[in-house]
């Protein structure tokens, strides 16, 4: 069911979740103190400043500012939609997640619902798609000769069930026969580039006596197909097109089935084609994926480097290998920090990983891995073979042409080596040439880096130690007390307030959950990480004292103001009656 999650149920959901384990099982935590410490997954360090508060159900990164409660470190990490990001939250917890109605406009809310659903059915029916090309592998008319490509390319039925590799045959509609229907329903085969309109009003199949090789996302969801020829026709392959469900520069091909292989990946492979990773797992490497067509993207090398520490491209030797891993490595210096890193393989002319391990074998195959070329070792060449180094203007030049890579590193032992080195090349003597290198190796900080503290004013402190200990509200003897007061952030507190009194066991991460989108959200996920050095033992006594003074100061700023309109116009017998009372009330 679509439609919004209740409030009610993401409370119990982060009452249930527990962030500490959540992000631990994906960025491993160590204890410092009350709290727990990693190097940030959402920026390049050298030193832990990403911490996570048991307590407060929340973490913060004190380098690059990231910051929120499960359901975001979720949505960062995980790149989730906010719906999804619960869904996958409740589902550890085995937890179904209700829907409600909404507020939203009733158009808005059936759009809303719309497209989920719509997703919803397109796995659902890509799914069912890729088992009907599975079948088809047992009972279609050529069947035989599907079976014998396969075999002939050396692959077992386990691993062809593994990838969920299929079949479809050569006619115009084997899959819309079974699958197309109403206008509807065809309008959703072609969206999902399954089928192609054409010119009559009927669509037909887009894959035709191929090969289905089955693209699963992440969460092992179908979302596109790879078809390849059985014979020598063009092209070669054939894939899905980008679809609302199918991004490629997002999805990894053998993603899902490397991490369904191994219970601890420790390193990935980067191949090019469906064929390699499927043969290499059928030899043992089962730990390759495919970045489906043209260049490793940004997108793909943060996933890989947020599922393993060591990558290894594995490419052609010749110029559009080269080119590939050049591209690859460019994207992937910012992600390079202490503990990671990249390796390339060249393989020799003609062979592909699939031919290498078929004559090879796994031994070989992961031999030649263990001896990949470390990215600094493909920079320092790559970027020298074009150089001179033994005159002026070529050393000069070399600077030019690392500064931009140095930059893009983070601070890191790498790093320090590649300037290392690079200066050894120089010969200490030149010290202009010394001082450009030195300028070449500061790290370009994102803004993001550059994040300022708020201010500890008494609002905000009031709010940051509520947002930590919301039983507080349970010392104040009517948490409206303060509805009056007109100053900046007291709205905030006040919704704090009532929030906490409908719910004394809410805790900060919920509370905050309770204005995500919002502006004020965003000031709440500050001040959740106020450092205040209140403890946790005077918490109480500073928030009731913070409150005395907002009252004093409420009742102090009310008597002037009723003083002077005495002074001036004359008060009326009820303010006359209210100017008493708050004398008589300040000490
Ligand atoms: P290759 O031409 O190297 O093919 O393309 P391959 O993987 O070795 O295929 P086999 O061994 O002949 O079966 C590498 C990758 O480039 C993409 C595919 O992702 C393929 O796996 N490609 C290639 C296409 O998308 N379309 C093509 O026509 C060719
Ligand atoms: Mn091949």
């Amino acid at each position: 069911m679509a439609g919004m999650i209740p409030r009610q149920f993401i409370d119990d959901l982060l009452a249930r979740a527990d962030i500490v384990e959540l992000i631990d099982s994906r960025v491993p935590l160590k204890k410092a103190g009350k709290n727990y410490q990693a190097c940030c997954p959402f920026h390049t360090e050298k030193s832990p400043s990403f911490s996570v508060s048991q307590d407060k159900q929340f973490y913060h990164c004190f380098g690059c500012g990231e910051h929120g409660n499960a359901i975001s470190f979720l949505m960062e990490f995980d790149r989730l939609e906010f719906p999804d990001a619960v869904e996958e939250l409740a589902a550890h917890y085995n937890m179904d997640v209700p829907r409600e109605q909404t507020n939203r406009s009733p158009a808005q809310q059936k759009q809303a619902q719309q497209a989920y659903l719509q997703k919803q059915d397109d796995y659902e029916l890509m799914l069912q798609i890729s088992r009907f090309y599975q079948q088809q592998l047992k009972v279609a008319v050529d069947k035989d000769n599907a079976i014998a490509y396969l075999k002939g390319r050396g692959l077992s039925g386990e691993i062809v069930k593994r990838f969920g590799i299929g079949y479809i045959s050569d006619t115009w509609e084997g899959m819309m026969k079974v699958f197309g229907g109403n206008g509807e329903t065809n309008q959703q085969l072609v969206d999902l580039g399954m089928a192609i309109q054409g010119d009559k009003n009927k669509p037909y199949d887009r894959f035709r006596g191929r090969i289905q090789f089955p693209i699963r996302d992440k969460r092992g969801r179908v979302v596109g197909f790879g078809g390849r020829v059985l014979s020598d026709g063009t092209p070669k392959y054939l894939n899905s097109p980008e679809t609302r469900i199918y991004h490629k520069g997002q999805e990894l091909y053998g993603l899902y089935e490397a991490k369904q292989a191994n219970k601890q990946l420790t390193r990935l492979v980067v191949v090019e084609g469906y064929m390699d990773v499927v043969a290499l797992a059928q030899h043992g490497v089962d730990y390759a994926v495919a970045a489906l067509g043209t260049a490793t993207t940004p997108e793909q090398l943060q996933t890989l480097f947020r599922t393993v520490k060591e990558v290894i491209c594995c490419y052609d030797g010749d110029r559009a290998g080269r080119d590939a891993a050049w591209r690859a490595m460019d994207n992937a210096l910012p992600l390079i920090q202490d503990g990671y890193s990249l390796k390339f393989v060249f393989l020799p002319d003609g062979e592909d990983p699939d031919s290498l391990i078929r004559e090879q074998g796994q031994a070989a195959f992961e031999a030649m891995l263990n001896t990949a070329t470390p990215l600094s070792q493909f920079l320092f060449d790559h970027l020298l073979s074009q150089i001179d180094m033994s005159s002026p203007e070529g050393k000069g030049a070399a600077i030019g042409a690392f500064q931009p890579y140095l930059a893009k590193l983070p601070d890191s032992n790498l790093k320090d080596a590649l300037v290392t080195k690079l200066a050894n090349q120089f010969g200490a003597s030149n010290e202009l040439q010394l001082k450009k290198l030195q300028a070449s190796f500061t790290h370009v900080t994102s803004p993001k880096a550059a994040i300022k503290r708020p201010k500890i004013t008494p609002v905000r402190l009031a709010i940051a130690l509520l947002l930590e200990h919301p039983h507080i509200v349970e010392i104040l003897p009517d948490p409206s007390i303060l509805k009056d007061l007109n100053l900046p952030g007291i709205p905030l507190l006040n919704s704090l307030l009532s929030l906490c009194k409908q719910n004394p066991k809410v805790s900060g991460a919920q509370l905050i959950e309770h204005f995500r989108g919002q502006e004020a959200g965003k000031q709440l996920t500050k001040l959740m990480c106020l450092e205040h050095h209140v403890q946790a033992e005077n918490a109480e006594d500073t928030f009731l004292d913070i409150i005395e003074n907002f009252l004093n100061k409420f009742l102090e700023n009310r008597s002037n103001e009723l003083l002077e309109k005495q002074r001036s116009v004359g008060l009326t017998k009820a303010e006359m009656g209210e100017l008493h009372g708050l004398l008589s009330e300040q000490k």
